[in-house]
């Protein structure tokens, strides 16, 4: 099938990659010309694993094309994803203008009828505003604009694998005839008919992923309640580090025996410094806000937002308490994306970490496996070092702020040589406090014990 993806970052160029090798004909577009310039010679604006593999495969196979101009990709297809952001408003609101161009964009470029998928992630009832945008917009009283709405689960770092392999697709629709062409267009994923990038021989056997036909309102609602629900989990995990902290229980063993009552599953129960990044922040603010419109107040997401506010503080904390003075002194943060295998700063914790010890006269130095060019166009004011080691050279304190397997698997002997002083605050619980207690570092991490120097013991 002939499809225009409109948007081309993370889930438009995922998307597009995927439903390409999946043998669909796809032109992509996106409002910024430079990213659509680079996308035509063959480079890939973001980080994201597989995807450069799966968009030069479809590339040399002819079955993705990129242009600036909207209205030759809307002509083109018949199919149109729109994948823009919707970036939080400050009441929490989600921005909807990006859509809301699309959706004016389609209406007058079009001279045929066209199913319009909304992947971006909206609140419930944008479908049907987009509809009623979509015919006030169009100047050909003849065309029809079917919306679907379509959410988007795959997660930035395994985004190729999520498209590619999903636990289920939702759509959610107003006729039959608007599910069937949804159900054409996922058919070769979920026959598994592509040639995978992830799994090099075969991709292990599981059973068809189901694709759920909803209402519009349900699927957009599927969305912001599952991010949402995630999100809680997030905070319930950090609160119950506090209470290990105060009463000397470790989270990690709490969390791994809950984990394993399937009831509650064991993912998402990690403490540290809290989520982060283009999703779950503003979806848990405009589902709130949302909730809010309609008359519940959902009282439960807002704590889990406080929760995750106070994460940077309590971290904040932990770095005074160890450094005492911070102004002068020089640290090292391990991590700027707000989480591992992405490039993605948005956001995220790691920045705020930065821009606080900023703000309190400290000397930064900072890396990442994959972010440092998004970091230094925000925070300039940084030292960035592409390797770990120049990074936390001399420092005296290292600041754990990303969960890259990068940093776990540093030398630690060697960090512990090249530290001015051996002190590790860890925001993502990703050392082992026996292994620091070996290397005489002074550990402090989130629902763990604080494990002391040898030097700090003995000034007690
Ligand atoms: N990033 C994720 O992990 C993820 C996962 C699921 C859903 N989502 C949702 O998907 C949507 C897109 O997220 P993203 O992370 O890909 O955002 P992004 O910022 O990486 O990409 C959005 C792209 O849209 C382009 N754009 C904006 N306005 C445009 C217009 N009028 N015409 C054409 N292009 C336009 C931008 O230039 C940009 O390249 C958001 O609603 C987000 O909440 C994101």
């Amino acid at each position: 099938m002939k499809l225009a993806v409109i948007g081309c970052g993370y889930v438009g160029l995922v998307t597009g990659a995927c439903l390409a090798e999946a043998g669909h004909d796809v032109v992509c577009t996106d409002i910024d010309a430079d990213r659509i310039a680079q996308l035509q010679s063959g480079n890939v604006p973001i980080y994201e694993h597989h995807l450069d593999k799966v968009l030069e495969s479809v590339r040399r196979s002819g079955q993705i094309s990129y242009t600036a101009d909207a209205g030759d990709a809307i002509r083109a297809s018949e199919a149109i994803f729109i994948c823009v952001g919707t970036p939080p408003k400050d009441n929490g609101d989600a921005d909807l203008s990006a859509i809301d161009n699309v959706a004016r964009q389609i209406a007058t470029e079009a001279r045929s009828s066209k199913l319009v998928i909304e992947k971006s992630t909206v609140p419930a009832r944008t479908g049907l505003e987009l509809r009623r945008a979509l015919s006030a917009y169009s100047r050909n009283s003849g065309l029809t604009f079917r919306v679907v709405s379509n959410p988007e689960f795959l997660r930035e770092g395994t985004a190729v694998e999520d498209f590619l392999h999903p636990d289920r697709i939702v759509v959610g629709v107003e006729d039959d005839s608007s599910a069937a062409q949804m159900r054409e267009i996922y058919r070769p994923i979920l026959e598994r008919k592509f040639r995978c990038p992830v799994h090099e021989d075969a991709c292990p056997a599981g059973p068809e992923a189901p694709l759920l036909v909803t209402t519009i309102n349900s699927a957009e609602l599927i969305k912001h309640a599952s991010n949402s629900f995630l999100a809680l989990k997030i905070s319930y995990a950090n609160a119950l580090a506090d209470i290990c902290e105060r009463i000397g229980a470790d989270v990690h063993e709490v969390t791994h025996a809950m984990g394993l009552d399937p009831r509650i599953g064991g993912q998402f129960l990690q403490a540290g410094l809290g989520f982060g990044g283009f999703c779950f922040p503003k979806d848990l603010q405009a589902f709130v806000h949302l909730a809010g419109t309609v008359g519940v107040d959902f009282e439960i997401l807002k704590a889990a937002e406080r929760v995750n506010k106070q994460r940077i503080d309590r971290f904040l904390e932990k770095v005074h308490q160890a450094l005492w003075v911070v102004k002068g002194k020089r640290v090292a943060i391990l991590g700027l994306a707000f989480k591992a295998n992405t490039d993605d700063v948005r956001f995220s914790p790691a920045l705020e970490v930065a821009r606080r010890m900023l703000a309190e006269g400290a000397d930064v130095h900072a890396t990442d496996p994959e972010a440092i060019s998004r970091a230094e166009a925000i925070l300039p004011q940084v030292a960035y070092h592409r390797d770990p080691y120049d990074a936390l050279r001399d420092a005296e304190a290292l600041l754990i702020c990303t969960e890259w397997d990068e940093f776990r698997q540093l030398d630690w002997e060697r960090v512990a040589k090249l530290m001015a002083r051996r002190l590790v605050i860890d925001g993502r619980n990703l050392c082992s406090p026996a292994r620091m207690r070996e290397l005489d570092f002074e550990y402090f991490s989130f629902g763990r014990e604080l494990v002391r120097s040898s030097r700090m013991e003995a000034a007690r």
